[in-house]
């Protein structure tokens, strides 16, 4: 157990001694567990955050903002033979087994209001395949069409790292190989009240909260995920969300964009539906690429208009990634990346009892991965049709939650249908396994309109 003067004196040194207020009550296990998660503590780092959360509200850069290229939806014949090539490329990189897909989970998802991991959640319109079902099948249905293994890294964080693991683990992994899905967990940060002071979670804990997504860069070098790719020859890593169903993970012609670009980081980006829509633009700030989160937007520049009477930042970044195992290991190993803070109801042990506030009461700190945006010599931003990429499950109701989702996923599969040249008079859900079709080309190859009887429901695979 650490020294309880040592840890006081510390803490008094840097004015958190009120976090030793109830040690007297607590059982030795719990005072060990509370000694030792404050002795922990990085009082730099801590005091750092402080000094800038009442300087400017965080240390994330600012300044002007410009519009980047973009790689738009093909248009005519010659974007079709780009699109070709790249896809000739990325083909050719599945085929090699040089791309891994890697899932970061670790959020704390509380505006689903859902209490396990958020890639448990039931999303399937027919089946209710839950979001980790969605992602483990197209991986493995990815690997087998190019006859080479894609392992599957997944960044969980403390509070769901046993549910996610033992999830895969009663579902059989979802046919992956056991070997083949690698997990590790993100780190915890504290989180301050209003006055810059720790806070209790518990009796015997501090509050916490995961160190944001950025932390999957520093995550893959420190748990020995990146030193694992290394050894299985991976160059590319296919970043993306848990709370996206539609993402197309290893994409083929995003991977050759990458490549032929000669990227270190790419992202995919759709059309803002609304100057106000919640996504991150892509842009270039200080003369760097970047993608700059929404709330740091003002209102004249999310409205500005471009030469074309379209938004002039229209690029909105879906969190969809390509990275270079190569720019990770320059990123993780460097400055690191800023930190931002935000307000949050965070709960609290106050002495007695554990208080659920109903304002916010904390700041919580957290890095994003598009931070290393600026760090990179290359950059690369492809567009892609919202209706085929992006049908995020984010809230319980109403905008991008899961009602909203299951019905672009039906309607995304709709269009397969009439593609194949299948007709149902009212459609009211589909649901087709990536197992079954990995896609529209797949799913006309493989059916024939002739023997297909439906009329309003449909669960393929
Ligand atoms: C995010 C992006 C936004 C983008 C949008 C697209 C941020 C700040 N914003 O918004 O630019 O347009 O998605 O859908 O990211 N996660 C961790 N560890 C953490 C925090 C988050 O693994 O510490 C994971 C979550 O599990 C989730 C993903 O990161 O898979 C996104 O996190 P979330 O907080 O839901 O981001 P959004 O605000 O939805």
């Amino acid at each position: 157990m650490p020294d309880y003067d040592a840890v006081a004196g510390l803490l008094k040194k840097h004015g958190q001694e009120h976090i030793l207020a109830g040690y007297d009550n607590l059982s030795a296990d719990e005072r060990d567990q509370l000694l030792t998660a404050c002795e922990n503590i990085d009082f730099d780092w801590l005091e750092a955050r402080w000094a800038e959360a009442q300087a400017a509200g965080g240390s994330a850069a600012s300044g002007e903002i410009e519009v980047v290229p973009v790689v738009e939806l093909p248009r005519n014949d010659a974007d079709q033979a780009r699109y070709a090539e790249a896809r000739a490329i990325g083909e050719e990189q599945l085929r090699a087994g040089t791309v891994a897909a890697f899932l970061v989970a670790g959020g704390q998802g509380t505006r689903l209001g859902f209490s396990g991991p958020k890639g448990c959640f039931p999303v399937g319109p027919l089946s209710g395949r839950t979001l980790f079902q969605w992602h483990a099948e197209q991986i493995l249905a990815r690997s087998r069409r190019y006859g080479a293994p894609i392992p599957f890294y997944i960044m969980t964080s403390r509070d769901n790292d046993d549910d996610t693991r033992r999830f895969f683990a009663d579902n059989g992994f979802f046919g992956l190989p056991e070997g083949d899905v690698i997990f590790f967990q993100q780190e915890m940060v504290p989180c301050l009240d209003l006055h810059g002071k720790l806070m209790l979670a518990t009796p015997s804990t501090l509050a916490m909260n995961p160190n944001g997504h950025g932390g999957a860069l520093s995550g893959l070098l420190r748990s020995g995920a990146l030193d694992d790719m290394r050894r299985r020859g991976i160059e590319y890593i296919s970043y993306f969300q848990v709370d996206n169903p539609l993402v197309t993970i290893c994409d083929p012609v995003f991977i050759g964009l990458h490549v032929l670009a000669g990227s270190d980081m790419s992202s995919k980006v759709l059309e803002k539906n609304a100057p106000d829509e919640r996504i991150g633009v892509v842009c270039s700030q200080n003369g760097r690429p970047a993608v700059v989160e929404y709330i740091d937007l003002d209102e004249a520049t999310q409205k500005a208009l471009g030469a074309d009477g379209r938004l002039k930042f229209w690029a909105g970044s879906i969190a969809i990634h390509i990275i270079n195992t190569k720019f990770v290991e320059q990123v993780a190993g460097g400055v690191g990346l800023p930190w931002h803070q935000s307000r949050k109801k965070v709960a609290y042990f106050d002495g007695e009892t554990i208080v659920k506030p109903k304002r916010e009461n904390a700041l919580k700190f957290e890095t994003f991965v598009f931070d290393a945006l600026p760090f990179a010599g290359k950059t690369l931003n492809m567009e892609v049709a919202r209706e085929h990429e992006f049908a995020p499950v984010k809230n319980a109701e109403g905008v991008d939650s899961v009602a909203t989702s299951r019905q672009l996923l039906t309607r995304y599969f709709a269009e397969w249908l009439t593609e194949a040249g299948i007709t149902a008079a009212s459609p009211e859900a589909i649901e087709i396994s990536p197992l079954y079709s990995l896609d529209a080309g797949e799913f006309r190859n493989k059916v024939t309109p002739e023997g297909f009887v439906f009329e309003r429901f449909l669960l393929l695979g």
